[in-house]
């Protein structure tokens, strides 16, 4: 075996991690791995083609005396249980000053557990969100990471070498202390959780009201990619919606069983939102939206109970205007959530995060990279006390120009009984957002009523109390 010292470590050699240390031994890194899977290892030191650039073991001793001082050592694992247990394996090998940097997407409360713990032992622990998939990891994932700053800058150079490059500028950029990193992945998981929803609902009133083909609709999604919608979940829906069936006729999309799975990210935006008093009803629901799906018997139950009037046919060519304009809309509102719940979480756990940096690095290689995303940190960085980018006057024009086939869509998907919940409630949120006056006078005088809970007046200082049975 080589006896040279190797730049970075990474531990867990499943699909995310040897495409991230191949792509960081591309980069000109030395790189060594670990997982207990034999096969796994002899995979990546036959796929890294030369043993003294890239080598890897099962043996975690062989594993930590292989890389150079201070260690470096990325984690790609599954959440929960399965990190703890990477660290302590390698934990017992390490010298003080070395850093353990969790590449998965953690719950944001365990990497502050994680950090103090290992603080303790003199070890630097950071998180740092990595999206963009198998291939992003192997060709240019987004990286963000939060914690020790200090520890980040010893890593800073790999990151950016391995990282997307949008115009040339690296997709990685430290965040803020302690599980910055973490939780900016979990919101932009909570934003991807959205946007999935939207593009169904576009893709299933199509559909169904305009009569498309499979082949329509490919080409539909394609042109939108073109233009103002230019993202990358619009660019592989058109891919997705090409894929021929290989073990029958007709397109693979339609023989795909209407239940999805989720792995927790998206729950726990949603989760911690409710927590911070952020209202993000466009991820809430495509929460939900999943939950439902997995009641695949009882919605078959309940489909045979009621009944279903025909849908009615609307002229293809105008509902797809219609519906470029509505899913841009709801694209921009489900952005302007998830920023927001950062902005509020910022000031909450004092990450002090600069939402410009952060949409920044989503312009490339995530998952939620859109067109939209260079907008959007343009209005962030005009403004850094900006908290919601619909009071952005840039943004006035993007809506107010789409807003009506938003409605016109919601009112068609009500009246032909098809679901559009996202779209829906990223209307309702726009609506409740800029109404100056909302019938929440009334809950707060029912609260008064039966619990004493007091109001405020809209004509004079102060809380009040009302005796309101004995005004009768
Ligand atoms: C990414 C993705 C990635 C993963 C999600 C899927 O940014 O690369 O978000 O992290 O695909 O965890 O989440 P669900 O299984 O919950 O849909």
């Amino acid at each position: 075996m080589d006896r040279s010292l190797y730049d970075f470590g990474l531990v867990g050699l499943g699909v995310m991690g040897r495409n991230f240390i191949l792509n960081v031994a591309d980069n000109g890194f030395t790189a060594f791995g670990h997982d207990l899977d034999g096969d796994k290892v002899s995979a990546l030191v036959t796929e890294g083609g030369n043993p003294s650039r890239i080598n890897a073991s099962t043996e975690v001793q062989t594993f930590v005396n292989s890389l150079s001082i201070p260690r470096k050592i990325m984690l790609l694992v599954p959440a929960g249980k399965i990190v703890d247990a990477a660290i302590e394996s390698v934990l017992p090998h390490l010298d003080l000053g070395d850093i353990i940097i969790d590449g998965g997407n953690s719950l944001f409360t365990d990497t502050n557990r994680r950090e103090s713990y290992l603080h303790s032992k003199g070890i630097r622990f950071f998180g740092a969100g990595v999206s963009g998939g198998a291939k992003g990891a192997r060709f240019g994932p987004s990286i963000m990471p939060g914690g020790s700053k200090e520890a980040y800058q010893e890593v800073q150079p790999i990151f950016e070498a391995v990282a997307a490059k949008y115009k040339g500028e690296p997709c990685v950029a430290y965040l803020g202390p302690k599980s910055a990193g973490n939780y900016v992945k979990m919101v932009h998981n909570g934003i991807e959780y959205g946007l999935m929803q939207l593009t169904s609902e576009i893709y299933d009133i199509l559909k169904r009201m305009g009569n498309y083909s499979t082949v329509d609709l490919q080409r539909i999604f394609s042109e939108w990619n073109k233009g103002r919608l230019q993202s990358f979940l619009v660019e592989i829906t058109a891919d997705i919606l090409n894929k021929e069936d290989d073990k029958g006729d007709g397109y693979l999309v339609d023989k795909i069983l209407d239940k999805a799975k989720q792995k927790g990210t998206g729950k726990w935006t949603s989760q911690n939102a409710m927590d911070l008093g952020v209202p993000i009803p466009s991820i809430d629901i495509a929460v939900s939206m999943r939950e439902i799906s997995a009641l695949k018997e009882e919605r078959i139950q309940a489909n045979t109970l009621y009944s279903h009037s025909p849908i009615e046919t609307i002229t293809i060519g105008e509902i797809e205007k219609i519906a470029e304009e509505a899913l841009y809309f709801a694209f921009i509102i489900t952005y302007a959530q998830g920023l927001y719940q950062l902005a509020e979480a910022s000031k909450e756990y004092a990450y002090n995060l600069n939402l410009s940096t952060v949409a920044k690095i989503w312009r490339a290689g995530c998952i939620i990279r859109a067109g939209l995303l260079e907008d959007i940190s343009q209005a962030f960085s005009k403004n850094d006390k900006l908290s919601n980018i619909l009071l952005d006057p840039n943004f006035v024009d993007k809506i107010e120009s789409t807003v009506g086939s938003a409605r016109e869509l919601v009112l068609l998907g009500i009246k032909n009984g098809i679901p559009l919940p996202g779209l829906t409630n990223s209307l309702t949120y726009f609506d409740a957002f800029t109404s100056n006056k909302l019938p929440l006078n009334l809950i707060q005088a029912q609260r008064d009523y039966f619990g004493s809970h007091t109001y405020e007046r809209t004509d004079m200082e102060g809380v009040f109390h009302t005796e309101w049975e004995s005004q009768k």
